[in-house]
């Protein structure tokens, strides 16, 4: 279909984990058990999702083991060397790996976003995260987090320099020219002298411009900083709202503090997330639903969902509704608009923990 302005397109993205984003799903006999460390089962989704014509595929990530390893597939590949390889398999789709700025440095990362932009032909994403939890940060000399509002200012800075590295060589810096024996021009690629609150990067980088100058940039925080970091930076901003009004009521305001910058609204593509179970009748998706569903150990879960509502597991039952007495989103120094959503979802619908662990 070609392409024009009027014509809306739908922009999709496959946000890929193992055998699924449901935590039982690893346990359907037809799941491989190992997929989380198999490059062929990677590559296998890959070409799928290129083959859909899907935009782009998604890796999360977070520097710490998250989650029970017992009780399900916690161990991941490292995003970029995982889609440096995927990268290979496919051949057009757009490749998104997460990468924390609290536990990198931007010289690091602007380096290997650059090089998977290279390697890949110029289809490099990255999903700026700033990390929750303080497991984290026990993996890098801290004892806790770093506070909410300094982690963005910290990602700020760091995107920053980020694309001060990658502007540090010109488009038009390397020229090859054998006979006169210069390969770049000396004047285009320069130091960036970067003097700020969190970095000090004197540059140029090692890995000349990438294909897409910048790779893309994404981002998912949904708190007050983490939109106003959205507008200011981002150009696809994944979303988990739960309802119509907050998907309309989150986009209308990402939309409009990134005009109020200055920016084009239309630059950012605001992606809500969905899981779908799928199968060929919707009696056969029902089936499979249920079936996952009894594939959960409530146990397991429910001490994952009281850590992350900072609660002790004790005060949840399975058969009830959430407590009254539990914390307000300022309370949390980790994932803010995620704790709200979990817990406006269990009050709208009334559920029982157990029916919230399902969701
Ligand atoms: C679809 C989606 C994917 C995300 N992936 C990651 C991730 O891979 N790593 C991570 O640390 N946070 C991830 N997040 C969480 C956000 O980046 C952010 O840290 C979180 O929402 C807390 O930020 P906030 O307090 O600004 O809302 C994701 C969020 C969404 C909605």
């Amino acid at each position: 279909m070609p392409r024009t302005p009027e014509r809306k397109q739908l922009h999709l993205n496959a946000f890929l984990m193992s055998t699924g984003h449901h935590e039982a799903s690893w346990r359907l006999p037809e799941s491989p058990a190992e997929a989380n460390s198999d490059i062929e089962h990677y590559k296998n989704l890959a070409r799928i999702a290129e083959r859909g014509r899907l935009d782009s595929l998604f890796l999360a990530d977070s520097p710490v083991l998250m989650g029970d390893p017992g009780r399900r597939p916690a161990a991941k590949l490292e995003p970029t060397v995982l889609l440096t390889a995927l990268a290979g398999a496919t051949r057009h789709i757009g490749l998104i790996a997460t990468a924390s700025t609290s536990y990198n440095e931007p010289y690091n990362l602007a380096r290997r976003f650059a090089s998977l932009d290279h390697v890949s032909g110029g289809r490099a994403g990255w999903n700026i995260v700033t990390t929750a939890g303080a497991d984290a940060a026990r993996n890098f000399g801290l004892d806790d987090t770093p506070l909410h509002r300094d982690r963005y200012r910290r990602a700020g800075e760091f995107v920053e320099v980020s694309t001060k590295l990658w502007d540090s060589w010109a488009d038009d810096a390397v020229i090859a020219d054998k006979e006169r024996g210069v390969h770049a021009l000396a004047e285009r690629v320069r130091q960036i002298g970067h003097r700020g609150e969190f970095f000090r990067v004197d540059g140029p980088l090692n890995v000349q411009r990438p294909p897409q100058g910048y790779p893309l940039l994404v981002q998912a925080g949904s708190s007050e900083d983490g939109k106003d970091f959205a507008a200011r930076y981002a150009e696809a901003v994944f979303t988990a709202q739960q309802t119509l009004e907050e998907g309309i009521a989150f986009y209308k305001d990402v939309k409009e503090r990134a005009t109020a910058l200055g920016r084009n609204p239309d630059g950012i593509k605001i992606l809500p997330g969905i899981v779908p179970v799928i199968g060929e009748t919707e009696a056969e998706a029902l089936a499979l639903d249920a079936e996952l569903e009894n594939l959960i150990v409530p146990e397991y879960a429910k001490l994952q969902l009281a850590k992350r509502l900072k609660i002790a597991p004790e005060d949840l039952d399975l058969d009830a509704e959430l407590p009254d007495d539990i914390p307000t989103e300022d309370d949390i120094e980790g994932a803010k608009s995620r704790y709200t959503l979990i817990v406006e979802l269990a009050r709208r619908e009334k559920l029982t923990v157990r029916q919230l662990i399902g969701r």
